[in-house]
């Protein structure tokens, strides 16, 4: 099975961390992306915002959260109520997975499937233990069956306290929708992004406000 466990450090900082991520090849999709995508907080941080894998300017970048779904995420934070800078940001999965519709083409996001999500485990796991977050947010569908297993369904449980063992230690999470602008928005009706309608996402953006304000009061 694809597993990162071999590339990751026993011991070392967030900094070893991320240097030694820049090397996995855990899973395939080190192939064709451009870079490892890790975390990008303090150490001390209280809350760590969890995601699903790095979109198409992450993947330039090299920080995860700094493309369209980033700076609406900040905006949602900020109207929670919570410091966006004060997070610990990471993904489920590492690397870029995208398809292209043809040669040279954009690059189309595709959903990590459980394989990736499993081989990218052991960062995750790491970045948890040297974090010790009192709070993570759990960004959409992927990040929660990375997180909580594959049976979990996020809109059965968003905006809720949980508290579950992960990777033998146990945790609080609030989860939530991925912010939008993205397809994982559309949980059950399969519309693709053009045809969303702005209240839809209106509406999307105010249930992860709400959500996040959930998070926000239990750090106070
Ligand atoms: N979406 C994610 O889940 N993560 C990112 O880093 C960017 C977009
Ligand atoms: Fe390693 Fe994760 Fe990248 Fe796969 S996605 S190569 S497991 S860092």
């Amino acid at each position: 099975a694809y597993t990162a466990e071999p590339f990751v450090p026993e011991r070392g900082d967030l900094a070893a961390l991320r240097r030694a991520a820049a090397g996995c090849r855990g899973c395939p999709l080190h192939r064709d992306a451009t870079q490892t995508v890790f975390g990008d907080g303090d150490v001390d941080a209280r809350v760590m915002l969890v995601g699903e894998q790095p979109g198409d300017q992450e993947d330039r970048q090299g920080k995860p959260f700094v493309g369209p779904a980033g700076k609406l995420l900040d905006r949602a934070l900020a109207e929670a109520g919570s410091d966006p800078g004060e997070a610990y940001v990471t993904n489920a999965v590492k690397h870029f997975k995208f398809t292209r519709a043809e040669p040279r083409k954009r690059r189309i996001h595709k959903a990590p499937g459980l394989r990736e999500m499993t081989a990218c485990g052991p960062w995750l796991a790491a970045e948890l233990a040297l974090v010790e977050p009192e709070l993570i947010v759990v960004l959409g569908a992927t990040a929660g069956k990375a997180l909580l297993g594959s049976s979990l369904r996020v809109t059965q449980v968003r905006g809720t306290v949980l508290e579950e063992e992960i990777h033998g230690r146990p945790e609080r999470l609030v989860p939530t929708v991925h912010p939008p602008p993205s397809s994982r928005l559309r949980s059950s009706r399969e519309v693709p992004p053009a045809v969303l309608r702005a209240e839809d996402r209106e509406g999307a953006y105010q249930g992860l406000v709400a959500d996040l304000k959930v998070g926000a009061r239990l750090l106070t």
